[in-house]
């Protein structure tokens, strides 16, 4: 892999860009391009014990997420985040909305959400804010009057049983035309992503508090991996100094089942 460097330097900021070729797209079942982004404190957490929403990042770390947001075909976060927050995943910049639909595209990405028993409530921020396509992947042995319900607001995808066949759904979306999605969290669906080797880019805000708590949500939670030579490896594409805090910016190394 050949690298170079470019370093710009100002007293508030420091950026660092890595030109790295990336490895080849591997040969596998097409599938959008994945960007996992997440804020997190600098220990590493999503967010408190009891799963509350905190200010982790600023308004310049902000406005680049709803640039990359508005950037994708698709934002998709798992059940335990709109239990925990609601948000409504739409993007909040007008300019950024005009220049999408300049594009002729929806005001906003394809909404998606991981959700094995189609339990997101009817009234969820996502379908009361925000025009566009919303999408909800289920296992297949959900209860099928929530399915029918969740059909009048949004395409659902029955998918795996006991978890949501992210694979599938991944691969379902792209012949729905999405090529680039931004997954936001939590950290079980981030997890999920990375265990599946299925995650491009790996992007993280780190705040400058400590949240704490060995309970509180990390960017990877859900099993985990044991060995080192599973362990997903990185190669870090950009530093900056962002806010209070620094941004980094990571390719994921593609190995041969990726
Ligand atoms: N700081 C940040 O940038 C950020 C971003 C997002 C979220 N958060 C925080 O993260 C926390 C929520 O994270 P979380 O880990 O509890 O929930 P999550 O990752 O949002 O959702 C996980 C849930 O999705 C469902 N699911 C279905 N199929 C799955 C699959 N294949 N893989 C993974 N999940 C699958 C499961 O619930 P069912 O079995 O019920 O379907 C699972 O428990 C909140 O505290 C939120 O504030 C922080």
């Amino acid at each position: 892999m050949a690298e170079a460097r470019e370093w710009i330097f100002s007293p508030q900021r420091i950026i660092v860009r890595f030109n790295i070729f990336r490895t080849p797209p591997s040969t596998h079942m097409p599938r959008p391009h994945v960007i996992v982004n997440l804020a997190m404190s600098a220990d590493g957490k999503l967010s408190t014990r009891e799963r509350r929403q905190v200010k982790i990042s600023g308004k310049e770390d902000f406005s680049r997420v709803d640039a990359l947001k508005a950037g994708c075909d698709a934002i998709m976060v798992g059940i335990g985040t709109v239990t925990a927050d609601d948000p409504s995943l739409t993007v909040k910049s007008k300019d950024l909305i005009a220049s999408r639909r300049a594009r002729g595209l929806e005001d906003h990405p394809v909404r998606v959400v991981v959700d094995c028993q189609a339990r997101i409530p009817l009234d969820a921020s996502m379908f009361r804010k925000g025009s566009g396509t919303k999408v909800i992947a289920c296992c297949e042995d959900a209860d099928p009057r929530r399915c029918r319900a969740l059909s009048g607001v949004a395409h659902v995808i029955a998918v795996g049983k006991g978890s949501v066949d992210i694979v599938a759904v991944l691969s379902q979306l792209y012949d729905m035309g999405i090529r680039r999605i931004m997954v936001e969290g939590g950290g079980t669906l981030i997890g999920s992503f990375f265990e599946r080797n299925l995650v491009d880019e790996y992007i993280t805000f780190i705040g400058n508090m400590i949240i704490g708590g060995k309970e509180a949500p990390t960017p990877s939670d859900g099993r985990g991996f044991i060995r080192e030579d599973t362990f997903p490896s990185l190669t870090l594409f950009a530093v900056e100094r962002m806010d209070h805090g620094v941004l980094l910016h990571w390719m994921v190394k593609k190995n041969e089942s990726g």
